[in-house]
C-alpha cells in the first residue's frame, strides 16, 4: 500500500518534472517572478513533501477553483467574486471554443461530433489552464491563432487578468467608464498566449468559470489528478428563473416560450429539452454528490444563486473558505458596489451579461416574468430538481406573483468533507 502509493507519487512528480521544467524555461526566457508558480500538492501526503521540496513555493498552495454552473444560473455575477480578487487568474468559459471546435457547423442543426471526446478535450484544456499552459488553448481558437496571438478569444474582457499588465498595457482599473465587451481587445489588441501564461504564473491561483460541463461526475479525473487541488463550486438557480433568463437573453432562441408567455397557449413546436436537460443534469450532479464519493472529499461545494444574492458578503465569505482563500478587500468593495441599486453604481453595462444591479430583487424578478402556465410546466419536469434544491412549487398565478412568500427554503448546504 505504502509502496504502491511512493511509486505513483514518485510518477507523478516525474511527469510533473517535465512540465515544470517545461514551465521554468518559459519562466527563465522571460525573467518575470513568479510566485508559487507550481506546487506538487501530493494531496498532504508527507512522502510528497519530501519529493517535491525543491518545487518552487511549497508552502503556497496551489489552488484550482472550478465555477460549475448552468446558463444564466448568475454565474457572471459569481465569477466576478473570483476575478476581482489580484492573486487569482480568472478565465471566463474557456470550453466555449472547445465546443465551437466539436461542432459540425456545416449540417444544418449543428450538433456535437462525439460527447465523449468533447468531454475528454473539457478536461485536457483545464487541466492545461490550470497549470499556467495557455498555449494548449490555441489547438481549439478560430481563426487560427499566429505567432501565439489570436483577436478572437471569447470574452477576453471578463478576464481582468487578460486585460491588465503583463498582457495589457492599460489597466482596467484606470479606464474610467463601466467597461463594455469590447473594450478590452480595442485598448489591447491581440492576445499574446505567451504573456498570458506569464501573467498566470505569477499569480497565486487560477479560476475558471464554464457552463459547459454537463454532470459534476465529468470532472472526477481532476478531482482525482494529484497535480490539482481542485475546488468545485456547484452554483445552481431555480430552474423556472434560468428559464425566465434565458428567454430575455436570447430572444431569438426562446420565441416560441415568448409566444406561449404571451398568449397564454403553448406552441406545439415549443422545445421542452433544454430546460428538461438543465434540470436531469442539476440533480444528477447532486445525487452524485449526495453519496459523498472519496473523489469529491473537500472539493464540492453546492451554493444556491438565491442565497448569495440575499447574502452576499456572508456568501462569499463561505465560498472563499470552501476554496481556502481569503477574500480580498478589492472582492468586498466589488459586492458593495454591485449588489445594492441605490448607490449610483453603473447601470447596466452590457444588458445580456449584466452583474450590476440589485442582485437580491433580480433573483425573485422572474415570479413577475413568466405565465403560471409555463410554471406550472416547468414545475412538472422540474419537479425533483426542486425538491432536491428547496425550491417551493406555486399553486396558482396569485401565489406566484405574492413576492411576500418566499419559494425558498431556509435549507444549509455544506461543502463535502
Ligand atoms: C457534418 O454534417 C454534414 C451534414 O449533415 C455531413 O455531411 C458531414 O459528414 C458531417 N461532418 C462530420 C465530420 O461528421
Ligand atoms: C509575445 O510575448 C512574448 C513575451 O513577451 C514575446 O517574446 C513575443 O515576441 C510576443 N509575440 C508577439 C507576436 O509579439
Ligand atoms: C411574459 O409576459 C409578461 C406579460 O405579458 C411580460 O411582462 C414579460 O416580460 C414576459 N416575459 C418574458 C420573459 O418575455
Ligand atoms: C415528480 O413527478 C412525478 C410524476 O408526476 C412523481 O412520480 C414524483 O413523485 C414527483 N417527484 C417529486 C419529488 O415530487
Ligand atoms: C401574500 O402572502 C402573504 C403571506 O403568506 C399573505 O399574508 C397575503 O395575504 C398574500 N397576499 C395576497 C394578495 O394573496
Amino acid at each position: 500500500m505504502e509502496c504502491s502509493w511512493k511509486t505513483v507519487l514518485l510518477l507523478v512528480c516525474a511527469s510533473l518534472g517535465v512540465q515544470y521544467t517545461a514551465i521554468r524555461t518559459l519562466r527563465d526566457s522571460l525573467s518575470v517572478p513568479c510566485p508559487g508558480a507550481y506546487s506538487c500538492q501530493g494531496r498532504r501526503h508527507r512522502e510528497s513533501r519530501l519529493l517535491c521540496d525543491s518545487w518552487p513555493s511549497p508552502d503556497l498552495p496551489r489552488r484550482h477553483i472550478l465555477l460549475f454552473a448552468t446558463t444564466r444560473s448568475g454565474s457572471s455575477f459569481t465569477g466576478q467574486l473570483f476575478n476581482q480578487h489580484p492573486e487569482v487568474f480568472y478565465v471566463f468559459e474557456p470550453l466555449y471554443h472547445v465546443q465551437q471546435a466539436f461542432t459540425n457547423s456545416s449540417s444544418r442543426v449543428r450538433r456535437m461530433l462525439d460527447r465523449r471526446a468533447l468531454l475528454g478535450a473539457y478536461r485536457d484544456l483545464l487541466l492545461n489552464l490550470y497549470t499556467c499552459d495557455l498555449h494548449f488553448m490555441e489547438n481549439y481558437i478560430h481563426p487560427e491563432p499566429q505567432e501565439h496571438m489570436t483577436s478572437s478569444l471569447f470574452r477576453r474582457s471578463s478576464s481582468h487578468a487578460l486585460c491588465s499588465p503583463p498582457v495589457c498595457a492599460e489597466n482596467p482599473d484606470t479606464v474610467l467608464e463601466a467597461p463594455d465587451e469590447s473594450w478590452c481587445p480595442k485598448k489591447c489588441g491581440a492576445l499574446n498566449f505567451t504573456l498570458a501564461s506569464v501573467s498566470c504564473l505569477s499569480k497565486g491561483h487560477v479560476a475558471i468559470k464554464t457552463v459547459r460541463v454537463p454532470e459534476v461526475g465529468d470532472l472526477r479525473t481532476l478531482t482525482e489528478d494529484p497535480r490539482l487541488d481542485l475546488r468545485i463550486i456547484h452554483l445552481v438557480r431555480d430552474p423556472r428563473a434560468i428559464l425566465a433568463s434565458r428567454m430575455t437573453a436570447f430572444a431569438d432562441q426562446f420565441r416560441a416560450w415568448k409566444i406561449w408567455n404571451a398568449t397564454g397557449r403553448q406552441p406545439r413546436y415549443v422545445d421542452l429539452t433544454q430546460i428538461t436537460s438543465t434540470c436531469k443534469d442539476i440533480s444528477a450532479s447532486l445525487e452524485t454528490a449526495l453519496q459523498r464519493p472519496p473523489w469529491l472529499r473537500g472539493r464540492y461545494y453546492l451554493v444556491r444563486y438565491e442565497d448569495l444574492a440575499l447574502n452576499p458578503k456572508d456568501k462569499t465569505e463561505d465560498i472563499y473558505r470552501f476554496a481556502g482563500l481569503d477574500v480580498d478587500q478589492r472582492v468586498l468593495t466589488w459586492i458593495n458596489k454591485n449588489t445594492n441599486s441605490n448607490n449610483g453604481s453603473p447601470s447596466d453595462w452590457n444588458y445580456k451579461y449584466s452583474t450590476s444591479r440589485d442582485s437580491r430583487a433580480a433573483a425573485e424578478s422572474w415570479r413577475l416574468r413568466l405565465s403560471f402556465d409555463i410554471v406550472r410546466t416547468v414545475q412538472n419536469l422540474c419537479n425533483h430538481t426542486l425538491s432536491l434544491l428547496g425550491y417551493r412549487p406555486v399553486h396558482s398565478a396569485t401565489q406566484l406573483r405574492n413576492l411576500s412568500q418566499s419559494l425558498v427554503e431556509l435549507r444549509t448546504f455544506q461543502p463535502i468533507l
